[in-house]
């Protein structure tokens, strides 16, 4: 079945639909991935209109080679903390995860940094590669956990590990994320898009009042309900926008771009 293209948001933003499964495909290689303004914007609409699309049934995110994501774009960090916080695409795209009625699946390969790892803790399927690396760097960067994570990863793999990923800022390699509850299934490199996309055929094949009741239950039966993981993620973002502006941060995002510059 040929595939349909739907995206004319950005051109980093690739999405595309087949056979109910609608894939967005974060695509700045250049850059490993990180996610500009205009990129979460894109992807925002990408959620709002396959969640309204009859012909979708499954959200796919998938990145490049060797890249999922390298996080927020540090320029617009460094932006944001001279204006007014996280931009309100960011913050629509978190909601948006927290809010999908339809089943998410992640296909990783290579770097999940930041929100390349948090936006993962709201995906029901993730399938690795074994060169797969996850790491949330955010005190690093004078920054605190976001997107519900630091609501939703203890809950998840239990207060150390949560800990030592959030607050340490550790790597997790491909394993270790699927002993924590990151990571459902590591697979062969060069087998995590097919692997991906043959969970989300099957899941898109199911009967679709049962996936989205299905969904919906288990979503918020383990981990939050909906309504504390959104307060959660306000209360995150208005921490987050403190921290933006902060001399911490702000010496960090400066020592990040002066070292990429060289
Ligand atoms: N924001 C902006 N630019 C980024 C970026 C980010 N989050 N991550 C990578 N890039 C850019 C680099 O500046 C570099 O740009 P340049 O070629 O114009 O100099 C390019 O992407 C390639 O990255 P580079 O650092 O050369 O690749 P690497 O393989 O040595 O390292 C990372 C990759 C992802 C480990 C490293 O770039 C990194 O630590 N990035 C920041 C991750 C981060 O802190 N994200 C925010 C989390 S909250």
């Amino acid at each position: 079945m040929a595939e349909d293209m739907t995206s004319e948001g950005h051109p980093n933003i690739v999405v595309t639909i087949d056979q109910g499964v609608q894939t967005i495909h974060m695509a700045r290689a250049d850059k490993k991935n990180a996610l500009t303004t205009a990129m979460y914007a894109a992807m925002v609409a990408a959620l709002k209109d396959g969640e309204a699309r009859d012909d979708v049934r499954v959200h796919l995110f998938k990145g490049e080679p060797g890249a999922f994501s390298a996080g927020n774009d540090i320029v617009d960090f460094l932006a944001a903390g001279e204006g007014n916080g996280l931009a309100r695409d960011v913050v629509h795209f978190l909601k948006g995860l927290a809010t999908a009625d339809k089943p998410l699946v992640a296909a990783v390969d290579g770097l999940a940094i930041g929100i390349g790892t948090t936006m993962l803790l709201h995906c029901d399927l993730v399938y690795a590669s074994p060169r797969s690396l996850f790491r949330t760097p955010f005190l690093d960067l004078g920054l605190v956990p976001e997107a519900g994570s630091s609501l939703l990863a203890p809950r998840l793999m239990g207060h150390a590990r949560a800990f030592e990923l959030l607050c340490l800022g550790e790597s997790f390699d491909a394993t270790r994320a699927e002993s924590a509850g990151i990571v459902n299934r590591v697979v062969a490199d060069g087998e995590v898009e097919a692997a991906a996309m043959k969970a989300a055929l099957s899941l898109a094949a199911k009967p679709r009042q049962a996936l989205a009741i299905a969904r919906r239950l288990v979503a918020t039966g383990g981990v939050a309900t909906r309504e504390d993981l959104m307060a959660r993620i306000d209360e995150e973002v208005a921490l987050f926008a403190e921290r933006l502006a902060s001399d911490e941060a702000r010496a960090a995002f400066a020592a990040f771009l002066g070292r990429s510059k060289k």
